[in-house]
C-alpha cells in the first residue's frame, strides 16, 4: 500500500507571499538560484552541480533521468518547450523543479510543487513528486540531497509542510530524508474507454 509521509513542520505557517525579488526566475531557469541551497551545492561532488531546470534541459538527457521512474513517452522539443512555457507563465510560484548535473547530463531530478490554501490563515503546502536518480548514480546520496534541496525551497518560499506518496519499498529513503509516515494514499485514475 502507498502511504503519504509528511515531514515535521519546519516553520510555523506565513501568511505572505513569497518575496518577488528573490524568487523571481531568470530568463534560462524556471525559478531563481537563489533558492538553490548552498549546503547542498556546496555537499556535491566536484564537477556536479544542482539548479532550477532550464528549457535546454531537454538536450541534457532530463526526460532520460526521469524515466527511471515511470514512462515518460515520446515527447517532441515543441511539447517540451510548450508545458516548460506554461510552467514558468500560469503555474510562475507553483513548480519548483530542481536537477543535478554531473557535468554532461542531468544526473537527478526532483520538483516541489506549491499548494495555496485558505486554511490555516493562507497557509501554503510543499508536495514533493518525481524524483529521480538515474541508475549508474543511485546510492550515492543525490536522492538525499535533492530532498533536501526541496525542502530548502519548500521552507523558503513559506511552506508550512511537505508531503509526498511512495510505495512501501522507498519508504526507508524517505525516512532517512526525515518524512515520516501520516495516513495513506487514495487514487481515481480516469481511463479513457477502450476502443473494440
Ligand atoms: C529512491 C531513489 C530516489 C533514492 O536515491 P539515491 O540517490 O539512490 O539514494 P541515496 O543515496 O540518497 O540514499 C539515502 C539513504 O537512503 C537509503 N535508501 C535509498 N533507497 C532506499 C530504499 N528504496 N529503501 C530504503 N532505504 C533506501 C540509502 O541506503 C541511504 O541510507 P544511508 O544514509 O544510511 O546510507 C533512487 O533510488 C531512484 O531514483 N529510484 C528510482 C525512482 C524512484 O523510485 N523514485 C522515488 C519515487 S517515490
Amino acid at each position: 500500500m502507498t502511504r503519504t509521509l509528511m515531514q515535521e513542520p519546519l516553520v510555523a505557517p506565513k501568511i505572505s507571499e513569497p518575496s518577488s525579488t528573490s524568487a523571481t526566475p531568470t530568463p534560462e531557469a524556471l525559478f531563481s538560484a537563489t533558492l538553490v541551497s548552498p549546503a547542498v551545492a556546496d555537499s556535491l561532488p566536484e564537477s556536479y552541480t544542482i539548479r532550477p531546470l532550464r528549457k535546454s534541459d531537454y538536450a541534457r538527457g532530463f526526460l532520460d533521468c526521469l524515466r527511471v521512474l515511470t514512462t515518460v513517452g515520446d515527447i517532441t522539443e515543441a511539447e517540451w518547450n510548450g508545458r516548460y512555457d506554461w510552467m514558468s507563465t500560469q503555474g510562475q510560484g507553483g513548480y519548483y523543479m530542481m536537477v543535478v548535473d554531473d557535468g554532461s547530463r542531468i544526473v537527478a531530478t526532483g520538483s516541489l510543487l506549491v499548494e495555496r490554501k485558505f486554511i490555516h490563515h493562507l497557509g501554503m503546502v510543499g508536495h514533493i513528486e518525481d524524483i529521480a536518480v538515474a541508475k549508474d548514480q543511485q546510492g550515492k546520496k543525490l536522492g538525499l540531497k535533492m530532498i533536501q534541496a526541496l525542502d530548502f525551497v519548500a521552507e523558503h518560499v513559506g511552506c508550512y509542510k511537505t508531503i509526498l506518496d511512495c510505495s512501501e519499498i522507498n519508504e526507508g529513503f524517505y525516512l532517512k530524508c526525515g518524512f515520516k509516515r501520516a495516513g495513506l494514499e487514495m487514487a481515481h485514475y480516469y481511463e479513457k474507454p477502450k476502443s473494440n
